[in-house]
């Protein structure tokens, strides 16, 4: 998985699955070590930008919460999560023409976008041959509706591009397809391959739903309020491509009825406009909106930890609870 975060990088949350992550770590380089020579600088760029591996970490917490443990069929499947999750940000990059990720080059600004196509396939092919090989063919099946979902997802959300009414169950939509379809699958999969019945599975894999839109729905906040040096990514892109997210939603849905039409102006022209767009973002934090859109968060948070209602206490539970709070105190 290329060089894990230094300590300081590695969020504390996840600080006692650091083992667990080192060994997913040395799984995801051996899947990858047959890459050929021609496109091994692009794969290891990408390596570069898996970020704060918590799909990963729920993989290996959802083996243990299962009570079977992190064995090496659970490495194979957090890799190969990890390793499609890293294809699909290639590939994401590619079309929002995105040049920073995780303080890091994107494929596409580094190599050019045909190159960089390329290489997502390669990863995604090595993810897929590394499933395929499980004696389980569970995860081939299960992984590959999934991957479905995410492209769905990203389908509809480009139909949808540059709708500036576009409403909250669309928008719930798109983030199921582009986060939560693979955070519930990274819990899914970790219970599965460490023994769990189907009902423990879709339990964690539950948790996992909500927790993956939490954190979609606090992506697209920051992606209007954080500090580009912080997140580490280019900001501002969603306006920048006509991209509607909760907060605008929240925003235009609370106002009267009579300004509703100037809202969908304001919209549009933030789409071109930088200025436009600053002054918008001004009024989504003065009017609620943004503080609306935490609201959500908080309550998709809440709702992963109901999941867990069936999980007996232990150091499992409380981790994953732990990491659902993460999820919301986040600043990059
Ligand atoms: C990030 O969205 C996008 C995703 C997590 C999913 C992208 C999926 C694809 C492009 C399909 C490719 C599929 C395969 C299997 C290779 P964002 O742009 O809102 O997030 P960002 O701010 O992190 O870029
Ligand atoms: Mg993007």
């Amino acid at each position: 998985m290329g060089p894990l975060p230094a300590a300081a990088d590695l969020p504390l949350v996840l600080e006692p699955l650091r083992e667990d992550l080192e060994r997913v770590g040395g799984r995801y380089a051996e899947i990858l070590s047959d890459v050929g020579a021609e496109s091994r600088d692009l794969v290891e760029q990408a390596a570069r930008f898996t970020g704060k591996r918590l799909r990963p970490a729920l993989t290996c917490l959802a083996a243990r919460a299962a009570g079977g443990g992190v064995n090496d069929d659970v490495l194979t499947v957090a890799a190969v999560v990890e390793l499609i999750h890293t294809a699909t940000l290639v590939h994401d990059d590619i079309l929002d023409g995105a040049e920073v990720r995780r303080q890091v080059a994107t494929l596409n600004a580094r190599f050019g976008e045909q190159a960089a196509v390329l290489a997502g396939d390669v990863l995604f092919s090595k993810a897929y041959r590394a499933a395929a090989w499980l004696a389980d063919p569970f995860a081939s099946r299960y992984l590959s509706d999934v991957v479905g979902e995410v492209l769905e997802g990203e389908i509809f959300q480009d139909l949808v591009a540059r709708s500036a009414d576009l409403d909250e169950s669309s928008y719930r939509r798109i983030i199921r397809g582009k986060t939560a379809a693979l955070y519930e699958a990274a819990l899914h999969v970790g219970a599965h391959y460490a023994g769990a019945p189907l009902s423990m599975a879709s339990m964690l894999g539950a948790y996992g739903h909500h927790l993956g839109m939490a954190f979609q729905i606090v992506d697209d906040r920051l992606d209007l309020t954080g500090r580009e040096a912080e997140v580490g990514k280019t900001l501002g892109r969603d306006l920048g491509e006509g991209k509607t997210t909760l907060p605008v939603i929240l925003w235009r849905e609370g106002l009267p009825e009579a300004r509703r039409p100037e809202a969908l102006e304001r919209i549009r022209r933030a789409w071109s406009d930088a200025q436009e767009a600053r002054a918008l973002c001004r009024d989504l934090e003065a009017s609620g909106a943004l503080a609306r859109a935490d609201q959500a968060a908080q309550r998709e948070v809440e709702q992963a930890r109901a999941a867990l209602a069936g999980l007996s206490a232990g150091p499992e539970r409380t981790q994953l609870e732990q990491i659902a709070d993460y999820i919301l105190s986040r600043t990059r």
